[in-house]
């Protein structure tokens, strides 16, 4: 037997810091996140998804005359080429994850950037894709249930603009705020599953469209974004305040988990979830369905002593309830998460590529050595 080395295993590569970032801040113990430098709060009550994603990508916050140009610049790179539509027609019938994900892989065969690596046409791409994946998301949607998808707004903002696309009809004012800051809130979260897969894909020199195709992979499972289309059916299942305790005893007595509760890195509060929490209940109260938020609440009650381990609600909990009120379906909770997150995993890519290394880490092997090979004829069945 080869003397196997004594190393440290960081199974998930929990605690372990492999590069230096200036994207985000997050301190878990704190509950605090910063885009930037510049605090969530403040950005998910002040700031826009096209200000955010301004910010994220050019590191600073735009002037008016600079915000105005970024504004324009997404609206005009909204549509899709008629050959991605084509794609999304041929797999209508999969998740809207998996739409997304080959969708904005056909998408890299038409890029006028394709080609280009360097940093100022990643930032193209980037600042293309935000702008086309609502569109991708929207056309499934009506696609799928037999309609012809409703051609992008060259005047609406981005959050605006989405549920224009999805709905046929311009949204109220309130609503389009509310996907706005949900876009904000979901714009940008460090080395999470989904943008640590993107710089592994582009650690090997690989494309962007490959990076963010394998980003939406990451993304789809229900430990990360797909979350929060757990949390509405786990809500919808409860169906009343008074049977959350029983529900949630059950499925922790099962060893089940409560989507929309724990988080790698947050021990107190994932701070995005208050902004949600509040939305939720006005936006309930107002459409008089207060059902959701109280079964919402007496989930968090029946977690109360989960708190005590760092077990709190994280962004996810209340997005769902969120969408569920806007008249829109779970399967396309995930995807929505994914239109807010295009900023941040371009300028994830963009900091990866600038001092690019391959991400190769090791394990430690565990299984038999020097295994005699044994020709076919005289295996053993
Ligand atoms: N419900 C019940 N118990 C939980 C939960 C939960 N949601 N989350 C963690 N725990 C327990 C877990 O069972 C474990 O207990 P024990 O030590 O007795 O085995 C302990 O807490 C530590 O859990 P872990 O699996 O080591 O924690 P992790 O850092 O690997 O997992 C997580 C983080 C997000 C995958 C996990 O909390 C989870 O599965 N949550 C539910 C899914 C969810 O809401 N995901 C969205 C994350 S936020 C959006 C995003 O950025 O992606």
């Amino acid at each position: 037997m080869t003397n196997q080395p004594e190393v440290q295993i960081n199974r998930g590569l929990r605690d372990v810091y492999f590069e230096r970032t200036q994207s985000s801040f997050i301190d878990g113990r704190e509950g605090k996140l910063l885009y930037r430098g510049y605090n969530i709060h403040e950005l998910a009550e002040s700031s826009t998804f096209e200000e955010t994603t301004f910010l994220l990508l050019h590191g600073k916050l735009p002037t008016k005359v600079e915000l105005a140009r970024f504004e324009e610049q997404l609206k005009q790179d909204r549509k899709l080429p008629p050959e991605v539509l084509r794609v999304i027609e041929i797999t209508k019938s999969a998740h809207p994850m998996d739409v997304l994900r080959t969708a904005v892989s056909a998408l890299s065969a038409f890029d006028p950037d394709a080609r280009d690596k360097s940093e100022e046409a990643v930032l193209r791409k980037g600042i293309r894709l935000s702008s086309q994946v609502p569109t991708i998301v929207a056309a499934h949607h009506a696609i799928r249930h037999g309609k012809r998808p409703v051609p992008p707004s060259t005047t609406l903002g981005h959050a605006a603009n989405f549920l224009y696309m999805f709905k046929g009809t311009e949204p109220t004012q309130r609503a389009a705020r509310l996907m706005d800051k949900d876009f904000v809130l979901h714009a940008e979260h460090g080395s999470n599953a989904s943008s640590f897969t993107a710089r592994v894909v582009v650690g090997t020199d690989a494309d962007f469209h490959g990076s963010i195709t394998a980003a939406i992979a990451a993304l789809a499972g229900p430990s990360h974004g797909g979350a929060a289309e757990g949390v509405m059916k786990m809500a919808l299942e409860i169906g009343a305040a008074d049977k959350a305790h029983d529900y949630v005893k059950n499925l922790l007595a099962g060893g089940g988990r409560v989507m929309g509760f724990g988080h790698r890195v947050y021990r107190a509060e994932d701070p995005r979830a208050r902004h949600l929490r509040d939305d939720v209940k006005a936006l309930s109260e107002e459409m008089g369905e207060p059902r959701w938020y109280q079964i919402l609440e007496a989930v968090v009650d029946a977690m109360k002593p989960y708190a005590r381990r760092g077990i709190h609600v994280n962004v996810d909990f209340y997005a769902g309830a969120i969408y569920y009120l806007l008249g829109i379906p779970e399967d396309l909770f995930v995807p929505i998460f994914a239109i807010g997150r295009v900023p941040g995993w371009t300028l994830q890519v963009v900091e990866q590529q600038r001092n690019n290394i391959l991400i190769r880490p090791r394990m430690l092997y565990t299984g038999p050595m020097d295994v005699p090979y044994v020709p076919i004829d005289q295996r053993q069945a």
